[in-house]
């Protein structure tokens, strides 16, 4: 480049001095070279540009120091300023101007004077010095281009041009102005510009402030960049969320996120504890990515349907009056004192030691019909609880306590838990019915084995099902058992429990069950009233008698509704009936002929070898009729109909005690290897507790061996010894009812049992009947057979009793 480096500024006295008035700006310098509009407003100013226009439009421009003054003098202004020239103007319509100034040269004041109502100073162009070292203005300006032009890449609205024409160093300068034009610059560091003389410190300075852009610049971008790559991630991810949307949508899915997000709701709400919530939403996980309609998903959803549907807080207050319970006891429930004592006892006890969770679980215990699921509903209302009845009869796989696991097709939780869905609240009572008839047999698991676990408290507060595959407390719930027999009880159940028996009913209790229960509320369901169907009393009492055998009322509430049925019949065929009354010819045409009607008793019967004991069964007391037979033989002893182990044994301990007895009872020593005997049990009436037939047994042998009748009129139970004594029994309730039923008039009993007896003497109403209680066989034999069977024809052996005594004991050694 070939620069035309000025001659060395001239002394100042050669200088031109310029009489300008004097335009002061605000916030503002004009650089030479520069076009810049310019309002003005100012009383002052407006003279000055007055003043100008009318001589060579030159003004002298220059910032005031402080913007805020209004009315500003020389001192409040910069002494270096510009020589600028007016280009255009504009007059304004309310006074003053719009002007356009070209700043031509820099420019200092020397001195002001003020008197024509504007400035007017006397200035000088300011000239540019130290520009002597051509290598170094050539190594700044390279400088000022390399800076210049990576300006220019990152602010592209500046013109490309301005340096490249520069040639001289008077060039150089504008271009420098020129430059410094198009960078924002605050009005201080634009006037120290404006005051420097020096060539080579302006280009430094420009290089300066091009270096500063830069990185302002840079800066600025950085941010920007920031910020946009946020915006757009955000719009990324909407962007994708939108396409997810509308692929789930194709796919079907956007139903399930409906349905995911109402699980997620459902979960919140209920609460649920740390291990099922953190299982749940494991499974709510799954589901979400699955697609809707495969089958895994539905097995899942029903899962999660099912921890989502148990109750995990809700219980009902337990409302424990006991006048209340007491109440709702005898409102559905006729008789049964002692049950209804001891439930009332139980139920205070759970009032008094709620804190003591020990409290044992009680099972009814008794024949069927007798009222023992009905009775568990009516505790389960008078504590305000809800009710749910498990029937464990027939459950053999302990699947069907616990569950199957979620991998067989079709899996469910075990009972309980499906109670426990049903129920609804946590602290319901379960019953648990019929324990006795679940199977304890091990194949698919012991079904017993978990029952056990559900009703230890120790256990039930984690109980674990296999379905669910999480642990649920059922520790507040409560248990309660029925059973037909103890004996199938679960023995490790058996010890948890608290035995309450419930015993058949009398004729007369049933009567009054009929009469206030089973006939109101059977009417009621057939929508008949008592005016309109009536059933006398003696009627009543022929169906119960004739017509049902048993324990409990089963048989007699279906034959009841089964008349009832009839007599709507009735009442359908024949429009113009208003009411119906059974006699005892309609209910015999109805029900055919009588099934259980009761064979009077022949007093006149010559009974040897047959003799009437009692036993209890399924259907309640029942007569037991005992026949035997001796024939000349071997001393073989057979029995038949039916008849149990316990049976036997019992008829072997007879014949001890009768071999020990055989002189009194004038018999010879060695008839047991001269005589076969043969034993039956005539009606296949099969006694539940074969000792009690023990008596019997031995009353008809020796009624038998001694030709000596039994009297007709006489019943028994009882066990035998070896040594004859007699043992207590159970069932005697409906033992002695069944006697009294058939006409019985003394039933001998053991003395064991008397204490039981009188205390259910008043449900007995045992009228004309005798009860005998006996401690041995002797007395038995006594009571039992017509003729004594200790006579006076044996005396001389019963003298010789001591003897007898010892050949007998040889005899069994
Ligand atoms: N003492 C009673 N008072 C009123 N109804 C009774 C009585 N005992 C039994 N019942 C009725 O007899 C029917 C059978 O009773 P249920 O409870 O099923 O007997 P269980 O469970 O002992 O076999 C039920 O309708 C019950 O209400
Ligand atoms: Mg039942």
């Amino acid at each position: 480049m070939d620069y035309q480096i000025p001659h060395e500024a001239e002394g100042s006295s050669q200088k031109v001095h310029y009489l300008l008035p004097v335009l002061p700006l605000k916030n503002m310098t004009i650089l030479p070279k520069s076009i810049i509009p310019v309002i003005v407003g100012r009383k002052q100013s407006i003279a000055a540009v007055e003043s100008a226009l009318q001589q060579d439009r030159q003004v002298f421009v220059t910032a005031q120091r402080d913007v805020e003054v209004e009315r500003p003098s020389f001192k409040d202004l910069y002494d270096y300023g510009t020589r600028a020239v007016i280009l255009q103007v504009v007059r304004m319509p309310k006074g003053g101007f719009k002007i356009l100034v070209e700043g031509v040269s820099r420019s200092q004041a020397l001195s002001c004077d003020s008197g024509n109502g504007y400035m007017q100073v006397d200035c000088v162009d300011s000239a540019t010095t130290g520009t002597t070292d051509i290598n170094e203005l050539e190594a700044l300006w390279r400088h000022v281009r390399t800076r210049y032009q990576s300006y220019q890449k990152i602010n592209n609205k500046l013109p490309a041009d301005i340096l490249s024409e520069v040639s001289s160093v008077d060039n150089m300068e504008h271009a420098m102005d020129t430059l410094l034009a198009h960078i924002t610059l605050p009005l201080d560091e634009r006037q120290v510009f404006l005051e420097m003389g020096n060539l080579p410190e302006r280009l430094l300075y420009v290089c300066k402030m091009l270096d500063r852009e830069v990185t302002i610049f840079e800066t600025e971008e950085r941010i920007r960049g920031s910020v946009q790559s946020q915006l757009e991630r955000n719009q990324r991810e909407y962007y994708l969320q939108q396409q997810r949307n509308a692929i789930d949508k194709e796919l079907g899915r956007d139903d399930q996120q409906a349905e995911v997000q109402q699980l997620r709701a459902k979960v919140k709400s209920l609460k649920l504890p740390r291990d099922p919530a953190e299982k749940v939403e494991r499974e709510i996980r799954r589901l979400e990515q699955m697609p809707q309609s495969s089958a895994e998903a539905s097995v899942v959803r029903h899962y999660v349907e099912w921890i989502l549907a148990l109750p995990w807080h809700k219980s009902s207050r337990d409302t424990i009056n006991m006048q209340a319970a007491e109440k709702i006891l005898n409102k559905q429930h006729a008789g049964l004192k002692k049950p209804k004592e001891r439930i009332l006892e139980f139920i205070a006890a759970k009032k008094f030691s709620n804190l003591l969770k020990r409290s044992p679980i009680i099972c009814l215990v008794g024949p069927p019909g007798v009222g023992k699921t009905s009775l568990a509903s009516s505790i389960a209302e008078s504590l305000g609880r809800e009710f749910r009845r498990i029937s464990l009869g027939g459950v053999r796989d302990e699947a069907e306590i616990r569950g199957h696991r979620r991998t067989y097709i079709g899996a469910l939780p075990g009972k309980f838990l499906q109670a426990m869905r049903q129920v609804e609240t946590v602290n319901p009572v379960i019953l648990l019915d019929e324990v006795d008839k679940m199977s304890t047999d091990s194949h698919n698991g012991d079904p017993s084995a978990a029952l056990l676990e559900v009703l230890d408290p120790e256990q039930n507060k984690a109980f674990y099902d296999h379905f669910l595959e999480i642990s649920y407390d059922l520790s507040q719930v409560m248990f309660i058992a029925t059973a037909n027999h103890i004996e199938g009880i679960p023995y490790p159940l058996h010890d948890r429990m608290e035995l309450i028996f419930l015993s058949g009913y009398s004729e007369q209790e049933k009567f009054d069950i009929t009469k206030k229960f089973l006939l109101p509320r059977n009417l009621k369901e057939h929508g008949l009233s008592s005016k309109q169907c009536k059933i006398p009393s003696n009627v009543l009492m022929i169906l119960i008698r004739e017509y049902t055998k048993e324990a409990g009322v089963r048989q007699l509430e279906r034959t009841l509704t089964k008349i009832l049925r009839k007599v709507i019949q009735l009442f359908l065929e024949d429009q113009s009936m208003l009411t119906f009354t059974l006699t005892e010819e309609q209910l015999r045409i109805w029900l055919g002929h009588s099934k259980f009607k009761i064979k009077p008793l022949n007093a006149q019967e010559e009974r040897i070898g047959l003799a009437s004991g009692l036993a209890w069964t399924e259907v309640g007391g029942d007569l037991l009729e005992i026949e035997t037979s001796i024939v000349t033989g071997k001393g073989n002893v057979t029995l038949t109909g039916q008849l149990g182990e316990v049976m036997q044994e019992s008829a072997y301990a007879a014949l001890t005690y009768i071999r020990s007895k055989a002189p009194q009872l004038g018999l010879k020593q060695n008839f047991n290897t001269t005589k076969d005997i043969h034993i039956h049990i005539p009606e296949g009436a099969t006694p539940k507790d074969g000792p009690s037939a023990g008596i019997t047994l031995c009353t008809a042998i020796v009624s038998e061996m001694t030709k000596n009748p039994v009297n007709p009129l006489v019943a028994m139970t009882g066990e035998i010894t070896l040594r004859g004594r007699v043992l207590p029994v159970g069932g005697l309730k409906e033992k002695i009812l069944a006697a009294w039923q058939h006409g019985i008039k003394k039933v001998i009993l053991p003395r064991e049992n008397k204490e039981e007896i009188d205390e259910m003497q008043s449900e007995l109403n045992t009228r004309d009947i005798t009860l005998k209680f006996v401690d041995t066989m002797d007395e038995v034999l006594e009571e039992a057979l017509l003729r004594s069977p200790f006579s006076a024809k044996h005396a001389k052996a019963k003298r010789a009793a001591g003897d007898d005594h010892h050949a007998s004991s040889n005899q069994t050694s």
